[in-house]
């Protein structure tokens, strides 16, 4: 008998089901005697001992819907190593879960912070194979995340939308993108949308430089510009500061985020009439693309041969087409940002798309 439980940790995105049908279908379909168990909101779950035995049925269906059939939370790497508010050590409280339960492997789905953990489990011991899922695309070791695409898809669709407006009424449009500390949503939308200023955090942007890309197109006879701005976009001055100033600027800043005040200059400074779209999370929402759907499900049934081959402590990773394990010592504590020499950025740049730099 091989017990395993799937966890689903930090922000949802559009294919964790699908990943989770993928593990679930590939271990049933083994010969192994096989129980599976949900591990409920995340590693919340396993601390606090919250979890269910999953049937068969509970995967059947699930491949096209998005979210997560076991929720999911959001538990900082940094807070699992300080007892909560009872004294209660996590890290311990986590093993303890695992071993009640007698489990042979926990198949974890997760972003950054969710890796730093699942690898902390493993340095305690604990049989771990992990996924790598975000929207953000910021993982190390992986060509592509679960749930980038169909988060890519969303934000395209809010500039597409944007584009016919922005033309009719002749204004500025900003499209703020979600991808947290990485640029790889706006920089992918942004292309796919025909943005034509994209700024990025990986390319710190000179707010004169974004200006004379509008005065050049209204030159051009074309009254309406679209920036697709990604949320941690940040300007060449407030680059230099320490992360500790810059923390502080934006805490004082009367800007809900750098879109609006990214607005805010560009109206000052050119007269034009701006206006500022956030999509938010309606990008982490809806159904996986097709092609997430694909890769999900792909990593899923990697992950469980892994776990088939008694193979722990690997994440599987997508790599030139092929899914590949990823010792996770060397994933942990890493993020995968846009290289600005890279050659996606030397062909947007061709095309005349302004970073700001
Ligand atoms: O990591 C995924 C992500 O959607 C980021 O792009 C965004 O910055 C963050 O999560 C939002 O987090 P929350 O759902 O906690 O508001």
């Amino acid at each position: 008998m091989k017990k395993i439980a799937l966890l689903t940790s930090g922000g949802d995105c559009q294919s964790l089901n699908a990943t989770m049908r993928g593990v679930a279908k590939t271990l049933y379909q083994s010969s192994k005697d096989i129980e599976i168990y949900g591990i409920l909101e995340g590693y919340k779950g396993l601390i606090y001992g919250n979890y269910k035995k999953m049937e068969p049925s509970d995967f059947s269906g699930i491949l096209t819907r998005g979210g997560t059939i076991i929720g999911t939370s959001r538990q900082p790497f940094k807070y699992m190593q300080i007892p909560d508010d009872n004294g209660l050590d996590k890290v311990k409280a986590m093993k303890a879960t695992y071993k009640k339960i007698g489990l042979d492997c926990l198949v974890v789905m997760g972003g950054n912070g969710t890796h730093k953990t699942a690898n902390l489990l493993r340095e305690e011991g604990l049989n771990v194979v992990t996924c790598p899922k975000t929207i953000d695309n910021d993982i190390w070791g992986t060509d592509m995340t679960f749930g980038f695409q169909s988060a890519v898809d969303v934000a395209t669709t809010a500039i597409d939308c944007i584009h016919t407006t922005a033309a009719s009424h002749g204004r500025v449009f900003i499209v703020e993108i979600m991808g947290h500390k990485v640029g790889w949503m706006a920089l992918h939308a942004g292309i796919a949308g025909g943005a034509d200023i994209i700024l990025i955090p990986e390319i710190p942007y000179s707010i004169d430089k974004v200006i004379h890309a509008i005065h050049n197109r209204t030159e051009q006879g074309k009254a309406f510009s679209i920036l697709a701005v990604s949320e941690g976009a940040i300007s060449k001055e407030d680059a230099e500061l320490s992360k500790k100033d810059y923390k502080k600027k934006l805490k004082a800043s009367p800007y809900p985020s750098i879109s609006y005040r990214i607005g805010k200059e560009i109206e000052e400074k050119t007269g034009q009439e701006i206006r500022i779209t956030v999509p938010g999370h309606t990008q982490r929402g809806g159904n996986p693309c097709p092609y997430d759907r694909v890769i999900a499900t792909r990593l899923g049934a990697a992950a469980a041969n892994l776990i088939l081959k008694e193979k722990y402590g690997y994440m599987v990773a997508l790599k030139n087409d092929d899914i590949v394990p990823v010792p996770l010592d060397e994933v942990a504590g890493k993020l995968k940002m846009v290289d600005p020499d890279s050659s996606i950025i030397y062909e947007a740049k061709s095309l005349g798309i302004c970073f700001g730099d």
